[in-house]
This record gives C-alpha cells, structure tokens and sequence, in this order.
C-alpha cells in the first residue's frame, strides 16, 4: 500500500480554500459558452446592425417600408393594403400589411410577404419545409377577442399622407398610420402612447435566391444567411435569411415590466449597456439552461413576449405573437431633450425593439389605462387562468426521488405523525420502469395503485412526471405506437428524429400533429397506463424541448413538424403543445368521469395559464435565488400566468435550516407551492428539520392553508378577469410612482394582505413600503403602521413572517387545522375585518367543490362582504344555475363560526352582543361580542363568537 505524503502546509492552505468555496459557494454558474450571444445568432446581430445603423444616421434615418395608399382599404374595423419594402438595389417588394381594431379596444397589427404566402421562392437542400411564414402561432395561443369593431371609423380631420382610424371605448383611442414612411402611432384621449417603427426598424428579410460567390468573395453580411453553425451543429436553414423586426416606443413611461422567463427584476433595464444595464437584450428561445444565472436577460424555459409599460396613471401594452426565437432590446433615454414634448409625466422614453428568426409580424396593442384593464384585454386573446382543482394550490410535495412505493407511504405518514399539512407528493423520473413512461418501475413500485389508495384516504393526491422523449426502444409499447402511427418529429431529410435525453436516445411526440391528441389520451387511459389511479395527476417536463446533445440543449431549427413546418417556426409553442395534449388526455381519462386537469409545466408560452401551472425550474439553493423567486413569480403573474412558483428549498445543493425555513415562509405566498430537491441533495422534508424550525416551517404551511379561501378566490378572479393571484406594487397602487420597482413585497388578490418574506440571510427586521395613508395591521398581533409613501420597520424574528393587512378588507379564512385541504372542505370560516378611513371595510369568497367543472354551471357559492355603518353584510355575487340549489344544499351546515374585527370603534368597548339577521328571517338572533384592550401600539379587537351565519346565505350583522 503506497503511503501518503505528508501535505504541505500550501497544499493544506489550498485544500481549505477549495474545500470553504465548495461549501460556501455551491452554486456553479451556467455554461455560456452553451448559449448564443446576439453576436453569435445571425438575424440578432443583424438586426442590432440595423438599429445601430439608424441610430448612427439620426435624423436623416428612413425607414425603406411605405404603405401604398392606392391600396388601402378600410372596412369593417380593419385596414388592408400593401406595405411596399424597397432593398438597397431598389427592388419593391410587396407585404400585405392587415390592422385590425378589435371590439376589447386592442389592435392588431400583422405583416406578410407576399412572395412567400404564394409559395413563389425556391427552397434550398429540396428541403420540404413549408414555404410560407408560419402564421399558426394563434391556433395555439388565441380563444377569443378577435371579433374586430363594428364602430371603429375613419378619422375625417385626417392630414394627406396619413389614414386615422378612431376605436375603443367612446372612440378615445386612435390610430394614427403614416404612410411613407409607415409608422402607427397609438393615441389615447388626444396623447401618443404607443408608436410603432417610429425609430424606423421595422425589417422583414425578404426570400431572395441564394447566390453562388466565388471562393472567399461572399459578402460579409450573407455569412449567417445561408447556414448557421453553432457549438458543432449546423442549421441548414433552407429558406435562408427572413427575420422580423419592429420597434415600439413607449413615450413617457419609465418601467416596463412582462417578457418572461428571465431570472431578473420585475421592472426590466435597459439591454444596451452603461451601470446597472445588460449588454444583451431579453432573449426569449424556451431553453433547459443547467445551473441558470441570476439578474440575466439570457432565456430560460418559458416565453410570454407580452410587456406592459407603466408610468403615473397609466399601463399601455403589447402581445408580439411569433414562436420563433425572440429577442427584446430596451433603451430609455430623456424625453425632455424637445422642450414641447414636455409633459406632467415621466420624462422618459422607453423604446424597445422586437425581432425574431421566422415567421409573420403580429402585434397587439393595449391602450388601458389600468394594469387591470390590461389583464383583461389580454386574457380575453389567449384565454384567462384555469380555476385550478382546490388541492393544487395547497402544500405540494416533491423531491427526485421518493424511490419506493413504500417510501412514499412513509413520507406520507410522517407528514401527519408531526401534523404538517400537505396535499400533493409527487414522483419525479425514476418512478418509471426504465424512464419508459407510462409504465412503472416493478422492483420498487411494486404497488402503485396501494400507494395512490392510501393516499386517497386523506385525499391526497399523486403528481407523476410524464416527458414528450420517447425512450427509442422496440420492446416499448409508447415507442411502437408513436413510430407506426407516425406522430414522432422528423429530422430535416424527414427521417424520425432520434436525439439523447434522460432514456438515452429518445424520439419525440410530434404534438403539432392533431392525430397526437388521440394518441397521447389513449396512453392516460387507466387501461394503458396500468397502476395509475384518478387521483394522479401530471407533470410535463423537458418539453422546451430538452435534447442533451441538441443545439444549445433544444432541437435543431431544420427539424420538421407536423405541416412541415421548420422546428424553427414553431420552437417557443413547442411545450404547450404538449400541455394541451395532456390538458385534454386529462379532461376524461374514464367515460363520464369529467375533472379540472391539473398539469405542471416547465415550458410555456402565452396561453399555457389556460391549462397549467409553472414553476422556476431548476434554481439553487442558495438565498439570492431565493430573493430572485419573487420577481420571477410576479412578472409571471403580470404577463398572464400567475399559477407560478419555484422549487422551495431551492433545487441544486443542500439549503442550511435557515435557508430552508425563510424559503417556506416566501414560497407559501407562490400561486404554485411545491418543495422540491435535486436526487444528490440531502433529504428535507419540513419533518426532518431540527426544532424550532420544524415548528416554524410547520406555522407556515398552515398559514397557507388558513388562507386557502382566500388564494382560491383570488385563483377565481383571475380565471374570470386576469388579474395577477399575486400582485406587484405597482399593480395595487399605479398612481404611485415610489413603489413601480418594488419587486420584494406581494400582494394577495385584492384581500389587502401585504406580504414581504425576508430573502437575506441574518436578517430580523425588515422594512415594508406603505404606498397611501390607510392604517396597515401586523396579521399576527395587529401592531400598526401608518405613514403614505414610506418605508416602514418591521420585525422579523425568523419564526415570523412581514404580513401587513391594510385597513379597508374582509378577509375569509379557515382556522382548523387539517391534514390535507380537502379535509376542510366543511369547516367553518372565520372572517378578519380591518375599517379604512371612511369605517368601511369589503371583501369576497368564491367556493365551489374544487374539483369537477359544476360552477359553470351555477355550483359554487360566490359572496361579497360589506361593512358600512355598523352592518357587516353577505350579498350574493353569484347567478343561479341547474346545479345552484344542489350544491348549496352541501353547503348548507357551513358557516362563519367567528368575526375578527381589527381596530373596532372604541364604543364597542361596552357592547356585548349584536344582531344577526339571516336571509328573509323575520327576527333575529343574537351572538357574543368581546372586545380585548391592547396597548403599545398594537390595535384592540373584538370578536363575534359563533355568529353561525351560513356561508352561501344573504345575513346581516349589527353592531
Ligand atoms: C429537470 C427538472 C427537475 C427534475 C429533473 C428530473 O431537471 O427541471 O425538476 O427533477 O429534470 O426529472
């Protein structure tokens, strides 16, 4: 046996300095060199060129695009006619241009060529891909809003040389189109606040033959026109260069927020350099991106290329809806450079900059004014968010991986022998019998349907990860099936596509191909996949999608789809095209036996809320991606995707227990909360944690299923208007202009609780920004903090969480605690009331049986709450429908078993009991009032017990 030296004390000295980065720095970064820059991704540095060309020429910049007023026609709330481009040899090219004014007070702007949409060009490599642009992004993405306005009409006062179209609400918005050369300008009540291609970078890379160079003389600006090459793959790209571009300038406005998923602030920066800017723009190319970095603009899983732009009083929007690569650059710069321009608004000009690889332009702008309004126009296009099952947004459970049927039991056990509630465990890949999916593993999920019984008997429920790589193997039944039934993608010769994944070399489900559908619900069928039970639900991963040995970790552009359309057309719809074949496999996986799916998804794309939940992918644990979780997840709920969250706990590496516990008290105010942890970590079930942190992890999780009737309230507004579950700053308060880039505290829905999770290590005080000049209550022992447009102190021992409750709410919540959420689907709520500065307080409560599709038709209970001289009031928020009368029937013995009122009217000192009215009763009854003194800054309260009023009733109570 060799003996071994001695160590020096330098290597000893080194070893330590390895040894402490390793456990002080876990996390690695990301490997950029797997990544294009925009210098490395042709159309992306040309069209940067082109920016930096115009802005280098200034004011003697025309943009070559003129919209040929022999052609335009207007009719019926859309503008026809022809943009005609003219290239540097002054060749004219003609592109149909459409402007369409909808009845939501949108407008929709989309470009084509005409070349191409005749199918007059000549492909390259007798390629077989689709000649035309595609222009079947909205099939995926749009359920509705496109009926075009009736009464928008032609501007009579209109100057030559322009067409102006007034629309919206009582005509308040206009459309100001130049023709030569082309540019919109939106209005609104007289003022711009949109213009397009105002900075003239509107580009469309016409089809134009390959022209053959001598050696070494191709023109520099044609070397990615042709074929691309990148970290050993080349892009054939057979229809050559034919990029799209476009700027859109916001004047006026200072923040823009939206364009996920980027690991950044919710007010987004500039992209062109200088301190505190990006030198890249925001990317949006839906990558599986190992070891993802913080406060980057490079891409991540998902794509929503919808920016909201706000300023004091006002949000104005846009929606480019295109599936291909996608880049956004940002400049602001000085509005006040022309003294006339000069407003009461912000003296900022944010001008951004759309391009991407293929397809059409097609633009939507919103003109407001309110962030809400613009949530629900959006929502209206791509469809509002799914009302989720009840379990889905209570406690879920995940780690890669519970590795036996038995270990999941135990967990599950475990979780009760230490009361911690929780709904949902889940099982990561290796639940599969070889990562085959659809099958399970025979040596250690012997049992799988024991499993889901047991579960069932405190209805919990079991998430099982099903991703779109096909092992490649023939013994397989899925593999067979998808092979001889032809729905696998094809490579660019048209062969069956055969890339690495987590089974080794897999194929993939083709879902662009609507013979899929069929296919892929065949496969949930309790007959096909065998062992599973209808409580078992699904996961969707690696659908961006995730090719280990593919271009930047995806597939190659020149792969064909279905249609034949280029990989490249369709990549940022890929993974809802997976969603929705689950989203309907899910919807009736027995005969008769309808419920809400629910699906997690890691890639997204506009139109995914309508169907599933997301989450952050595989983040670190360390606390700077915690503290990045909550921007992530608001600008999520901004760009219409609320149901967001990220893995609490962190993914990659071992959290301590302080991480770990601050992590549970931010992640109970994620939409989607779910622990989650890398197979090498560490096992960290809230249970194994040493006291007090399992107690104070323990308090959290209840707090989350406390407030259960609140978050699905603010789950259902968000179904029915759009609205973020969780909302920023800004969203709550628009006209104040101190709190637009505050990203670190949350609203939730419109109940005024205002939380602020600590996300920075050691740290036991915090401090809140109150926007206005209401008191604000501690939700725990009701101090108050009142001062408008401040910074407030705010303890935060670690066994507390920052939850502020504005005065002016009615709160609804459920104090027993449960094992799981469907556990407290008949107990009693208590109802928290907070006064604002008139005495008047409001609040709702949406209810229904969080599971089948009954509330549409009347099967759900749906309140408002008043309170306003002395009478606290249930009014019915709802309509009736066939099933109203039955489902109230089950909910007839639910009540509000206790009213907490927080800072009461000093005369109610000496009440001791007040009246309760109930519906059409001819007297009433009493209850109890106590009222508790406190002192040192802390508001007293007072408590009606056992007021026992029903909760889907009309009541009233007086003081
Ligand atoms: C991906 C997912 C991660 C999952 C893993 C194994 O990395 O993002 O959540 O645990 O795949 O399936």
């Amino acid at each position: 046996m060799a003996r071994s030296r001695p160590m020096s004390r330098w290597t000893l000295f080194l070893s330590f300095v390895v040894l402490i980065a390793c456990i002080v720095v876990p996390g690695v970064t990301v490997k950029h060199e797997n990544f294009k820059t925009c210098q490395q991704s042709g159309f992306c540095k040309r069209n940067r060129a082109l920016a930096d060309n115009a802005s280098a020429q200034g004011a003697s910049w025309s943009s070559p695009y003129e919209l040929d007023p022999a052609t335009i026609h207007f009719k019926d709330g859309q503008l026809n006619g022809i943009l005609i481009k003219t290239t540097s040899t002054h060749e004219k090219l003609r592109l149909p241009v459409t402007v369409s004014f909808l009845e939501s007070g949108a407008a929709r702007i989309i470009v084509d060529e005409e070349k191409r949409l005749k199918g007059d060009i000549e492909i390259r490599h007798d390629s077989k891909a689709n000649k035309k642009r595609y222009d079947e992004t909205e099939k995926w993405v749009i359920v509705g809003g496109l009926e075009v306005s009736k009464s928008a009409t032609l501007n009579a006062q209109t100057e030559t040389g322009f067409t102006n179209i007034l629309y919206g609400p009582e005509d308040k918005f206009q459309a100001i189109i130049r023709h030569a050369p082309f540019e919109v300008e939106f209005q609104r009540d007289g003022e711009t606040h949109v213009q397009i291609n105002h900075q003239g970078l509107l580009n469309m890379e016409h089809w134009r033959p390959k022209v053959e160079h001598q050696e070494g003389e191709s023109p520099e600006e044609e070397g990615t026109w042709w074929e691309e090459s990148f970290g050993g793959n080349t892009d054939s790209k057979p229809r050559g260069p034919e990029s799209v571009g476009l700027d859109v300038t916001f004047p006026g406005y200072n923040h823009v927020f939206g364009i996920p998923e980027h690991a950044d602030s919710l007010s987004l920066r500039e992209t062109r350099g200088g301190p505190g800017n990006h030198e890249q723009p925001y990317r949006l190319y839906n990558s599986d991106v190992f070891e993802y970095e913080l406060n980057s603009p490079m891409t991540l899983y998902g794509a929503i290329p919808f920016m909201q732009a706000h300023r004091k009083d006002s949000t104005v929007g846009v929606f480019w809806l295109n599936a291909a690569e996608t880049w956004i650059d940002i400049v602001k710069e000085a509005a006040n450079s022309n003294p006339l321009s000069m407003s009461a608004h912000s003296k900022t000009n944010t001008k951004t900059h759309w391009f991407s690889e293929a397809g059409r332009i097609d633009l939507f702008v919103f003109l407001g004014p309110t962030p809400q309004d613009i949530s629900k126009t959006y929502g209206q296009l791509t469809g509002y968010t799914q009302l989720p099952q009840h379990f889905a947004i209570a406690y879920h459970q995940c780690r890669w991986n519970y590795v036996t049927d038995e270990d999941v039991k135990e967990v599950d056990a475990k979780f009760d022998k230490y009361q911690i509630p929780y709904d949902v465990i889940w099982l990561d890949l290796e639940y599969t019998d070889d990562r085959k999916y659809f099958t399970w593993d025979p040596l250690t999920f012997p049992n799988p349907k024991g499993m889901q019984e047991k579960l069932d008997e405190s209805e919990r429920k079991l998430v099982v990860l099903i991703d779109p790589h096909i092992k490649n193997k023939d013994d397989y039944f899925v593999s067979q099936e998808l092979k001889s039934k032809n729905l696998a993608v094809l490579n660019k010769d048209g062969e069956i596509y055969d890339g690495w994944c987590w089974p080794g070399s897999s194929n993939w489900v083709d879902c662009f191909n609507p013979a899929s559908f069929p296919w892929w619900s065949s496969l949930h069928k309790f007959d096909k996949f065998k062992g599973s039970l209808s409580n078992l639900f699904i996961w969707n991963d690696m659908n961006e999608p995730s090719v280990f040995n593919g271009p930047e970790t995806t597939m190659p552009k020149d792969n064909l789809h279905f249609g034949n359309w280029e990989h490249r057309d369709v990549h940022n719809v890929n993974g809802i095209t997976l969603v929705n074949a689950t989203y309907q496999a899910m919807l009736e996986r027995k005969k008769g036996e309808v419920r809400r799916p629910f699906i997690l998804t890691r890639s997204y794309y506009a139109g995914a809320q309508r169907m599933s939940a997301m989450w952050t992918g595989d983040n670190q644990a360390t606390w700077e991606h915690l503290g990045a979780s909550l921007p992530m997840v608001l600008t999520n709920g901004i760009a219409g995707f609320p149901f967001a969250g990220a893995d609490v706990g962190g993914f990659f590496h071992n959290p301590d227990k302080d991480l770990l516990t601050r992590w549970y008290q931010a992640g109970i105010w994620y939409p989607f909360f779910r622990a989650h942890a890398h197979i090498d970590t560490r096992r960290r079930e809230p249970y194994l944690i040493s006291e007090p942190h399992r107690t104070i992890i323990s308090q959290a999780i209840r707090l989350r299923y406390q407030l259960l009737p609140a978050w699905y309230t603010a789950f259902h507004e968000a179904s029915v208007n759009g609205t973020p579950i969780v909302r920023p700053q800004y969203y709550v308060f628009p006209d104040n202009e101190a709190g637009f880039a505050i990203d670190d505290q949350l609203y939730l829905g419109a109940t005024g609780l205002l939380a602020k999770p600590v996300v920075t290590e050691d740290t036991f005080t915090t401090t809140i920004y109150i926007a206005d000049d209401e008191k604000y209550y501690d939700y725990f022992d009701f101090t108050v903090y009142q001062g408008a447009g401040k910074r407030h102190t705010v303890p935060a021992p670690e066994d507390k969480i920052p939850l502020l409750i504005q005065g002016g709410h009615i709160v609804p919540r459920r104090d027993r605690p449960r094992r799981s959420s469907a556990l407290m689907r008949w107990d009693p709520y208590t109802l928290i009331l907070t006064l604002n500065k008139k005495g008047e307080a409001e609040g709702s409560l949406y209810v229904d049986d969080g599971e089948t599709f009954d509330y549409e038709r009347g099967a759900y209970i749906h309140r408002q709450f008043q309170y306003s001289d002395s009478v606290l009031s249930s009014e019915n928020l709802g309509t009736k429908g066939a099933k109203t009368a039955e489902y109230l029937k089950t909910m007839a013995g639910v009540t509000v078993e206790r009213v907490v009122i927080i800072d009461p009217p000093k005369e109610w000192k000496d009440k001791s009991t007040v009246v309760i009215v109930e519906d059409g009763a001819k007297t009433g009854s009493t209850a109890v009032l106590e009222y508790y003194e406190q002192e040192s800054g802390k508001a007293s309260y007072a408590v009606v017990k056992s007021p026992n009023v029903g909760i889907g009733k009309t009541w009233r109570i007086e003081f």
